[in-house]
């Protein structure tokens, strides 16, 4: 099965049931006319992201990671009127592409974008949050999973992106960010906090996977 069919299945299931539109295609666009690094989720996973928390009634949303706020996008779309997300990004370029494409897709009002290290900024950050996620450097994964917990009310989802990586999350002798995930699922093993499990995908982005973990 090669990469090329995964990313046919998913333009299929994209044209199908997913959506995209105007706001999501300027999104993209300006995030590469800008030179940003192509790492958005996909339409599939903002999808996913934007069903999950739209189905637990979210009215608050921590993401650490923003990016061009393509999955701030999608994320803010499934808050009432009266919800927030707060997205931390440590590159203020990043952060400007983001407030812009945000803006244009009218969610300003909805969407705190913070620029600074995600470690210096989560300790100032108010709880508690419906649902989180966490797409940032992975080296950090396993203090930002722990900031996440400590702010999340209980039923909270929170969701951490790519726990695979073509698979090099079981390699032990894997680079700083393989360890980063490997220190997750091993803070994991041993948390009672939380309820969790990891989904393997393959698609858009190749072969990579989300892990999920609901707060008891
Ligand atoms: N969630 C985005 C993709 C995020 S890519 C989307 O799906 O659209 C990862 C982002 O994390 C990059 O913009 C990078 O600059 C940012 N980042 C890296 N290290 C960080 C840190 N220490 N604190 C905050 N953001 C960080
Ligand atoms: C890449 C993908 C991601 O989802 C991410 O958060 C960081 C990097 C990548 O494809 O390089
Ligand atoms: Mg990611």
């Amino acid at each position: 099965m090669t990469e090329r069919r995964w990313k046919e299945v998913d333009t299929y299931f994209v044209d199908k049931i997913v959506g995209m539109d105007d706001a999501l295609d300027q999104c993209l666009r300006e995030a590469e006319a800008a030179g940003l690094p192509q790492a958005a989720v996909s339409p599939a996973q903002g999808k996913m992201l934007h069903l999950m928390a739209k189905s637990i009634g979210a009215k608050r949303i921590l993401e650490v990671g923003t990016l061009g706020g393509y999955s701030a996008i999608w994320l803010a779309r499934a808050l009432p009127p009266d919800g927030k997300l707060v997205t931390l990004e440590i590159d203020p370029k990043h952060a400007k592409v983001a407030q812009t494409s945000v803006a244009a897709a009218g969610l300003a009002k909805l969407v705190e974008i913070r620029t600074g290290a995600a470690l210096d900024l989560l300790p100032d950050v108010k709880g508690p949050f419906d649902f989180s996620f966490i797409d940032a450097d992975k080296e950090n994964n396993p203090a930002y999973f722990e900031h996440a917990l400590r702010l999340s009310r209980k039923g909270a989802i929170i969701i951490v992106d790519n726990v695979v990586r073509g698979g090099a999350v079981t390699d032990p002798n894997g680079g700083s960010q393989v360890q980063g995930v490997r220190r997750l699922f091993d803070k994991l093993a041993n948390e009672t906090r939380v309820s969790a499990t990891a989904i393997q995908t393959v698609g858009d982005k190749g072969y990579d996977g989300f892990l999920m973990a609901v707060v008891n």
